[in-house]
């Protein structure tokens, strides 16, 4: 994880790099350093904690110069502080990581035998080392740089300044990303092409294991092998308008009320309204000689492939494996030939999910995914990419991205159907009204905003709170009790509402308030008898429901939230509105902070 920038420019690069750190911000923010190149020196300036921390150190101990690095952290080896913050340097060089280097502890102990001392107990340091060794040995930057890249194992993007070359950085990318943008007269590196909006919008994305020579008006490329190799320079969407909150107070909060603007721009993309049809994009493969599909993601989008398991087998009759990422990867999964994996991320870096994609595509598997950020490895790595159009997320808890998978999870499940003959044209037409009332719903939902806030104040005081579903809002149940963990820091579980009865049961009482999803359906009698068997022991039920549901089985309730009646297939989309609102609020009382949690990050760029 982390995010690292780094300018060749013929202006002062502080301000600028501090501001490419905080577009940056969602990456990590245990700790954040600056590094430039002024009067023969590498000049440092480093803080514990959020970027403000640097903002504010940075006023007493400036950092001047046209050439810098910089790099906000999230902590992998050694705490968040300050001695541990990047960038770390020896007297020639100084450099910043993203990733995590595997064999550090090896190349520690050769570099402390050959007489080197440490300052911190980070991973990156030991990079600085070798290549100080090898400038110290007479190599130029490149072949310092030539010489350590085979001696690292595991993920990194690094960005390396050296002392007596002030004119230029050098880039390197494996496992994790890079970018090079290009402007007028100056070249700078950066984590991701939003870091480098507000500075150019052309940008070349490093392939695994390049290597990037920068200076102010030439960015010399090498592969994995030192060869010299031309990457293609794209226009960048990323925009360059600073991220605002807007009126909102939060960004989570703003995002969470993007939702049906969101979904609707994402559902454009996947039906045509006119001829109430899914489309989906062109694709090279025969969709409907599909026999089985493997479901890989983390977090969030974990569980919008969860709930896209229930609409495959449901809807398409199509068998669907799905695990997550970390797990996936290396438990040898027994994958069939032909098999298509799908791979569900917001930012399209993940780094677990993207080793299980590499692992896939290696075995044979198509590969397709959804994924929020189009210029991601994930994206550029598919043979079918499958867009969400939720903008930028700041918010490190995953809201209207979340909602945006599901809208194209539906889309494609209904395109499957199709595809195997589980649809007819006018089923199909009826399932497109549903998608497209989508953003009506959504609207709906966030329409209970102050009276979810109200109920926050009951959740609150909890130590623990349960989330019960079944069918596809069982997902959203998991995903209810991941929010409110996330950002209110209160112990939550998500459960299958029938499974209750087989453990979990043991732990209500008054002090549980339990969160139940039951829209009507088939699946709402069997909710509503779990619901009722936690209420027979004290349990306080918040019971989410449509108009129908509650009049059945909300009386006794702690508090009822009433949605929109809606279609199976999009009850779950609406059903995420009241349970992102009720963590939101939940957090607002507790008063922790909504945006950065503690000891979390937005993008997760190591194993
Ligand atoms: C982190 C974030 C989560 C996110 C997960 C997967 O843990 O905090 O909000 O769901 O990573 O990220 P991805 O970008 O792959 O969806």
């Amino acid at each position: 994880m982390c995010g690292i920038i780094g300018i060749v420019g013929r202006e002062e690069v502080a301000e600028r790099l501090l501001d490419g750190l905080k577009r940056m911000e969602y990456r990590g923010y245990d700790s954040a350093g600056i590094c430039t190149l002024h009067d023969g020196d590498l000049v440092r300036c480093r803080a514990e904690g959020k970027l403000s921390n640097l903002t504010r150190e940075l006023a007493t101990s400036p950092t001047p110069g046209e050439v810098g690095i910089a790099h906000t952290r999230w902590a992998t080896h050694g705490a968040p502080t300050e001695c541990n913050a990047h960038p770390h340097a020896t007297d020639e060089v100084a450099l910043v990581h993203n990733g995590i280097i595997e064999n550090f502890r090896s190349l520690r102990d050769g570099l402390t035998k050959r007489g080197r001392t440490f300052e911190s107990e980070t991973d990156s340091e030991v990079v600085a080392h070798l290549i100080s060794e090898q400038v110290e040995a007479g190599k130029s930057p490149e072949d310092a740089v030539k010489a350590v890249l085979p001696q690292l194992r595991g993920a990194f993007a690094l960005a390396i300044a050296f002392r007596d070359h002030p004119d230029m950085l050098i880039g390197s990318r494996r496992g994790s990303p890079l970018v090079v943008g290009f402007g007028d007269g100056e070249i700078y590196l950066g984590s991701d092409a939003l870091a480098l909006a507000p500075l150019t919008q052309k940008i070349a994305y490093l392939d695994e294991g390049d290597w990037v020579v920068v200076t102010r008006d030439s960015a010399t490329i090498y592969d994995k092998d030192n060869n010299r190799v031309e990457r293609e320079i794209s226009t960048s969407g990323a925009s360059a308008a600073a991220i605002e909150k807007g009126n909102y107070r939060h960004f989570m909060q703003k995002e969470i009320f993007e939702q049906p603007t969101v979904v609707a721009q994402t559902l454009n993309s996947y039906v045509r309204p006119l001829e109430q049809q899914v489309a989906l994009p062109q694709m090279d493969f025969d969709i409907s000689a599909i026999s089985r599909v493997t479901i890989v993601a983390c977090g969030t989008s974990y569980y919008a492939g969860l709930v896209a398991k229930y609409w495959f087998e449901q809807f398409a009759r199509l068998p669907v494996d799905i695990d997550v990422a970390s797990e996936f990867r290396y438990r040898e999964p027994v994958l069939e030939p032909g098999g298509l994996a799908l791979f569900i991320s917001q930012s399209g870096e993940t780094a677990d999910t993207l080793a299980a994609l590499r692992h896939c595509k290696e075995e044979g598997q198509t590969i397709a995914v959804v994924v929020n950020v189009p210029t991601s490895t994930m994206a550029r790595e598919a043979d079918l990419l499958l867009p969400t159009h939720a903008g930028p997320e700041i918010g490190v808890a995953s809201t209207k991205a979340f909602t945006c998978q599901l809208a194209v999870l539906a889309a494609l499940a209904a395109h499957f159907a199709v595809k195997r003959g589980r649809l007819d044209r006018e089923q199909e037409a009826e399932i497109v009204s549903h998608l497209l009332e989508a953003p009506a719903c959504l609207n709906a939902a966030l329409n209970h905003d102050a009276e979810i806030a109200a109920m926050a104040h009951l959740i609150a005081p909890a130590r623990d709170v349960l989330y019960l579903g079944r069918g596809a809002d069982y997902p959203l149940a998991l995903e209810g009790a991941l929010k409110l963990k996330e950002i209110s820091y209160i112990h939550a579980e998500g459960y299958a509402a029938g499974e209750m009865k087989h453990g979990p049961i043991a732990l209500i009482d008054e002090a549980v308030p339990v969160v139940v999803l039951a829209p009507s359906g088939p699946l709402f009698e069997k909710t509503v008898s779990n619901m009722q068997e936690v209420r027979a022991r004290g349990g306080k039920i918040v019971l989410i429901s449509d108009r129908e549901g509650l009049e059945e089985a909300g009386e006794g309730c702690l508090a009822t939230i009433e949605m929109p009646r809606v279609h199976p297939l999009i009850a779950p989309l609406v059903y995420a509105v009241p349970v992102q609102l009720l963590a939101y609020h939940t957090a607002c009382v507790k008063g922790t902070d909504v945006d950065q949690p503690r000891n979390l990050a937005k993008s997760v760029t190591v194993e």
